[in-house]
């Protein structure tokens, strides 16, 4: 079962997984663009013709494309694993209460003692990620920088790795002692203590996308950067674990989980992006 790509709505794929085998899932799906996605390379379409088609019609009918496979996801997902959907300004709203009615609405055990409002076991994260790149012109209203990715877990006990930021160079002048094994240290007091590394991610993430020349990039539209899934897959998975991506397109998910030493199972619709993702996996980038 591990290691596979399936080409076939991932509605259908998904029935054929058993109960619970994922670790981790994230789904770069449609995002209701009301149009046709087509790849580019150096700014000019693919001469390979991959695209896809993105209209749903209304937001009602966009969700109740979503829900069933979502649900299906769910079916599929580990007890500690989670579930990582990436969407934008669109369709994020309705997305968010879907989400919500999916995996329900639990309490976590002890709450998050330094927030006032409770925090749900199910809801982990609404991340921000700031691509940085794109369209520089605008009149009307403000340049559209980001997308939004939310993390859910299928219960309190989800995987969680902590990953810290680079230490600043005020820490790194803080802490400017160095021991035999080559760690930093300060002295207070009389008391070694030791640079942790930089502080704890937060939700906003600063990864930019990939450029028109970059040599990552593959022709496929929408392609998402290595950096982002490495992120998310570091974050929310262990080596050995599944990573599941039922919208994988040109297979950045799965290639990056190889990279990782996580296995992989990839599912899209489109018969050109699974040729591209095993070219990419059997290339490893
Ligand atoms: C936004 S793209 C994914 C891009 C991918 N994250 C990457 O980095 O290349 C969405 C993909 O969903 C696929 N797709 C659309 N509907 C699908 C369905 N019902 N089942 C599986 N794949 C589907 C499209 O063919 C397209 O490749």
């Amino acid at each position: 079962m591990n290691n596979a790509l399936h080409i076939g709505d991932c509605l259908d794929i998904l029935h054929t997984l058993p109960d619970g085998c994922a670790h981790l899932i994230y789904l770069d799906p449609p995002f209701n663009t009301n149009s046709r996605q087509i790849g580019r390379v150096r700014g000019k379409p693919n001469e390979a013709g991959l695209a896809y088609d993105d209209a749903f019609g209304s937001p009602a009918g966009y969700i109740a494309y979503m829900r069933p496979r979502v649900e299906a996801m769910r079916r599929v997902l580990a007890r500690n694993g989670s579930l990582f959907f990436h969407c934008d300004w669109r369709m994020s709203h309705h997305v968010r209460l879907m989400l919500d009615s999916v995996f329900g609405d639990q309490e976590m055990g002890d709450g998050d003692q330094r927030s006032r409002v409770k925090r749900r076991a199910v809801f982990v994260n609404e991340i921000i990620w700031r691509y940085g790149l794109g369209a520089s012109r605008t009149r009307r209203w403000l340049l559209t920088k980001h997308d939004v990715i939310f993390w859910y877990a299928n219960g309190p006990d989800y995987t969680f790795n902590l990953i810290r930021e680079a230490p600043t160079p005020a820490m790194l002048a803080k802490y400017c002692h160095t021991d035999e094994q080559g760690n930093r240290y300060m002295i207070s007091y009389g008391r070694r203590y030791y640079l942790r590394g930089g502080k704890p991610l937060d939700d906003v993430w600063d990864i930019p996308a990939i450029a028109p020349t970059s040599r990552e990039r593959v022709g496929y539209p929408t392609q998402k950067p290595l950096a982002l899934l490495k992120r998310i897959i570091a974050l929310a998975s262990n080596a050995g674990d599944l990573v599941l991506d039922p919208f994988c397109g040109s297979g950045t998910t799965l290639v990056a989980a190889q990279a990782l030493g996580r296995q992989w199972i990839g599912i899209d619709a489109n018969l050109k992006a699974i040729a591209l993702a095993r070219a990419r996996l059997a290339a490893g980038a």
